[in-house]
């Protein structure tokens, strides 16, 4: 993994130009590398297609590679290869230093447990928009039968003396990693496991497809409970990735925010039906094509829009920051109520900064009360707008927010001096060059 040198983890943007022209949006962060985790349950080769070029798939590959599987990844191709005939236990320390930015390690732990009986998971990393507990996943490892022991503050070392069996698991949130995890590890499971209150994000859904692909026994019902039959073994997939919703939402916000009309190829409608609902509410005009979505500010004022994220298929939590910042630019009083994330607003105060005018509340702002009612968490904001915004020095302060941050100098008259870009890698492929080819001034 290249370490970046901070003084030139720096993007320079003039802003105050609308962004036009076209760019390609491939496969889900979030589901891609969940895929290559997935490919570990095969004594077999898997082949993953549309796979961005993306931090995250870096460091997922990396990982596995420590584990003793072959991973050919050909990034213009977008394909990803993967052995995983063979697989070992990796040193302690390497998982550890490698996994640093991520939360896809706690993940390996159910594939490890099969491969090769045990596990080890380092602390977890991720952006910092939460405590992000892992322990639903810890309690889905233990009712399949794993012993869990919590070394010492590196991590926790996994092992299931007699194998995992099924199990009947309710979340009492439904938390998309806690059901990945539930997924990964009860597929090969003695018996039978019943998830209740499971995620049923489409990034989820096409996990199931890939397990299904290499022949687990697996039902999605209505209610939210997911059946798994455990089977004996499972073979390699083939399978495409479904295209980043986020990153699409991103861009049609970056859109909006600076007057521009962005064709985002490869979006699809089916996963983004409620932000375009709330795009069009604000004044956003949209274009479905068979390959992908035209985005655009007709002119005219921007309306106001209140706006509560929550789990699939409500609007995206991931989806709120970037659009956070078309809002500065809409005629009036906006309100956002996070439901997913206690502590998501902190990418507002460059934004202020930057002469935005928005309010953090620990109220919830919206149509339920939420998790976070009454404890001390500032998850609703309201903004007020058209707001000018003035170029400023930014610090990224997580992946969404970042992209949030180059949105709004975008948006801001005057240069403005992002640090930390590269943390955007992670998850924006080759957005330095889909900006340039919108006509961002960069450099
Ligand atoms: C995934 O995170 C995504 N990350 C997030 O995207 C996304 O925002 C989130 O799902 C919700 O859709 C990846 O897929 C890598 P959760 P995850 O478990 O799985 C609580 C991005 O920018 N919780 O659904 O970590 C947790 O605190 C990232 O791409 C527990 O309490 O999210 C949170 O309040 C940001 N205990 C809520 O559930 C647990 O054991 C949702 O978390 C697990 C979660």
């Amino acid at each position: 993994m290249a370490t970046v040198d901070p003084q030139n983890d720096v993007l320079h943007v003039v802003g105050g130009k609308p962004l036009g022209g076209s760019i390609h949006v491939r496969g889900a962060k979030n589901f891609v590398s969940k895929a290559m985790v997935a490919a570990l349950l095969a004594p077999g080769v898997s082949v993953l297609k549309n796979v961005p070029e993306i931090r995250d798939v870096q460091v997922v590959s990396d990982l596995l590679r420590l584990h003793g599987v072959k991973v050919n990844v050909q990034p213009k191709e977008g394909v990803v290869t993967i052995d995983a005939s063979t697989v070992e236990l990796a040193d302690v320390a390497d998982v550890d230093t490698l996994s640093g930015s991520s939360r896809i390690p706690i993940l390996f732990s159910g594939p490890l447990l099969y491969r090769m009986g045990e596990a080890f998971i380092p602390a977890l990393g991720g952006c910092r928009i939460g405590s992000r507990p892992i322990d639903f996943h810890l309690d889905t490892l233990r009712k399949l039968g794993a012993k869990v022991d919590k070394e010492h503050e590196a991590g926790i070392h996994i092992t299931a003396p007699n194998g995992l069996h099924g199990a009947k698991i309710h979340l009492p949130y439904p938390s998309v990693g806690a059901t990945e995890q539930t997924l990964l590890a009860a597929v090969l499971a003695e018996g039978k496991t019943e998830l209740s209150g499971a995620a049923t994000e489409p990034e989820i859904m096409d996990l199931v497809a890939v397990l299904q692909k290499m022949g687990a026994q697996i039902s999605v019902d209505v209610d939210r409970t997911i059946r798994i039959e455990g089977v004996k073994k499972l073979k390699g997939y083939t399978h495409t990735a479904l295209p980043d919703r986020i990153e699409a939402a991103s861009w049609a916000s970056a859109a909006l925010a600076t007057h521009g009309d962005i064709y985002v190829e490869g979006a699809q409608q089916p996963d983004m039906m409620t932000f375009l609902n709330v795009f069009r509410k604000i004044g956003g005009e949209f274009d479905i094509r068979d390959e992908g979505i035209r985005f655009w500010h007709p002119g005219g004022d921007l309306h106001p829009v209140a706006i509560e994220t929550d789990v699939h298929p409500g609007f995206m939590t991931d989806w709120q920051q970037p659009l956070v910042v078309a809002l500065t630019q809409a005629k009036g009083l906006s309100i956002v109520h996070e439901t997913v994330y206690e502590n998501r607003f902190g990418f507002t105060r460059p934004l202020v900064q930057m002469g935005a005018t928005i309010q953090l509340y620990r109220e919830c702002l919206g149509s339920l009360p939420c998790r976070f009612q009454q404890r001390n968490f500032e998850h609703s904001a309201v903004i007020f707008g058209p707001t000018p915004l003035q170029g400023q020095i930014i610090d990224v302060p997580d992946l969404r927010g970042g992209f949030s941050h180059l949105i709004a100098a975008l948006t801001a008259t005057g240069p403005s001096e992002v640090r930390g870009i590269s943390l955007i890698d992670r998850g924006y492929e080759d957005f330095r060059e889909k900006l340039v080819a919108l006509g961002a001034n960069i450099d």
